[in-house]
């Protein structure tokens, strides 16, 4: 099948052409993001390869289909980003890698939470302009500390074993409670009582319209002073202004981020020469207890090898008919 590959970057594309091997799949790697813009580049491609920061909107998903194309296939496990109605309108179907590495990306939370709060950030600029003054790097213990983690499904539950394993006590929010989470002893609590509660709060949920800005101005007001906060699932879970002046306020103690409402615009690129426009980000790069990576948690050989796995599955599978139906993302996945 051709396959165009959009927003290919030079660290995934070996892992894609090994995966494909067995599959012999005719893939066309673009740099290019995909976007209204850049559809016309797939014409002629029954099969479009998309990453977290395409844009795939209504006349994005039109563009693609007019060019003959008939699968989205994402290799990527979150598909907020993906317009659902329209692809469904089209008949285009859309598939996922729901589960690749949990472990990539719950170890890539805890290295933010040990290094925003060990200020890791700090101390390596310091040593390499040998300054070995310790002034402003106290952190605290995690043992016996209370963490709230919001979404414990693959990723939270991974985040809970590591953190039990500190020492902490784990309250968490869900729709669902996890048996291996309350093995755990994690307590499953309402949203008020994990801002009242938690000294450190993770979210591992998906965006979703009842999700979007669930840290908000009016969670935060309940939060403990001097909160810490982790973000490495979605940027739009977050009211970005709000935790701004939460952290102005001294509020929030500590955040870091992997993701970020507005990284479509910024992240995957090299920008060292250019001007950043987005004030709201550049406003948080200046906090010396806020420090962000770009959308990196998933960046492990293990979870590259096993998305370009399934995504060549996911492909052949549809060649054949038989996408399976865990893989697969429709409406019914916003409702409840
Ligand atoms: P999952 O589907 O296993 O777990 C998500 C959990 O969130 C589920 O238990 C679900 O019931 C819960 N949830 C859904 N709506 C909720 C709500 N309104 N309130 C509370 N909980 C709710 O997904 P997984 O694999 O753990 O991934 C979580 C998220 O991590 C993904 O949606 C994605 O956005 C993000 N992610 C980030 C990556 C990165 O590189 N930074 C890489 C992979 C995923």
């Amino acid at each position: 099948m051709r396959v165009a590959v959009f927003g290919t970057q030079a660290f995934e594309r070996g892992f894609l052409e090994q995966a494909n091997e067995p599959h012999g799949h005719e893939l066309l790697f673009l740099e290019p993001t995909l976007s209204t813009q850049t559809a016309s580049l797939a014409h002629g491609y029954p099969a479009v390869c998309a990453f977290v920061n395409d844009r795939l909107d209504r006349p994005t998903l039109e563009s693609l289909h007019a060019g003959g194309t008939r699968l989205v296939a994402l290799r990527c496990a979150g598909f907020n980003h993906v317009d659902l109605a329209a692809a469904e309108t089209l008949g285009l179907a859309v598939a996922r890698v729901p589960a690749y590495s949990p472990h990539a990306v719950a170890e890539h939370t805890v290295a933010l939470l040990l290094a925003v709060n060990r200020k890791l950030h700090r101390s390596v600029a310091r040593v390499r302009e040998h300054n070995f003054s310790l002034g402003g790097l106290v952190g605290f213990d995690l043992h016996g500390k209370t963490v709230g983690i919001i979404g414990t499904g693959k990723i939270g539950a991974v985040v809970a074993r590591i953190l039990h394993g500190f020492g902490c006590t784990l309250l968490g929010l869900d729709r669902y409670e996890s048996p291996e989470c309350l093995g755990l002893g994690l307590r499953y609590v309402d949203i008020r009582t994990l801002a009242r509660e938690a000294d450190i709060i993770t979210l591992h949920c998906p965006l979703t319209p009842q999700t979007h800005r669930i840290i908000n101005a009016d969670f935060l007001a309940l939060a403990r002073p001097g909160v810490t906060l982790i973000n490495t699932s979605r940027g739009g879970l977050v009211d970005t202004r709000a935790v701004i002046d939460a952290l102005k306020s001294g509020r929030i103690g500590a955040l870091a981020l992997d993701v970020y409402e507005e990284e479509g615009d910024l992240f995957f690129r090299d920008l060292s020469d250019e001007i950043i426009r987005d004030d709201v980000f550049t406003r948080l790069l200046t906090f010396p207890n806020v420090i962000i990576t770009a959308h990196q948690a998933f960046l492990t050989r293990e979870a590259l090898t096993e998305i370009a796995r399934v995504t060549l599955s996911n492909i052949s599978a549809f060649e054949s008919g038989a996408i399976p139906p865990e893989n697969l993302v429709g409406r019914t996945h916003f409702s409840g």
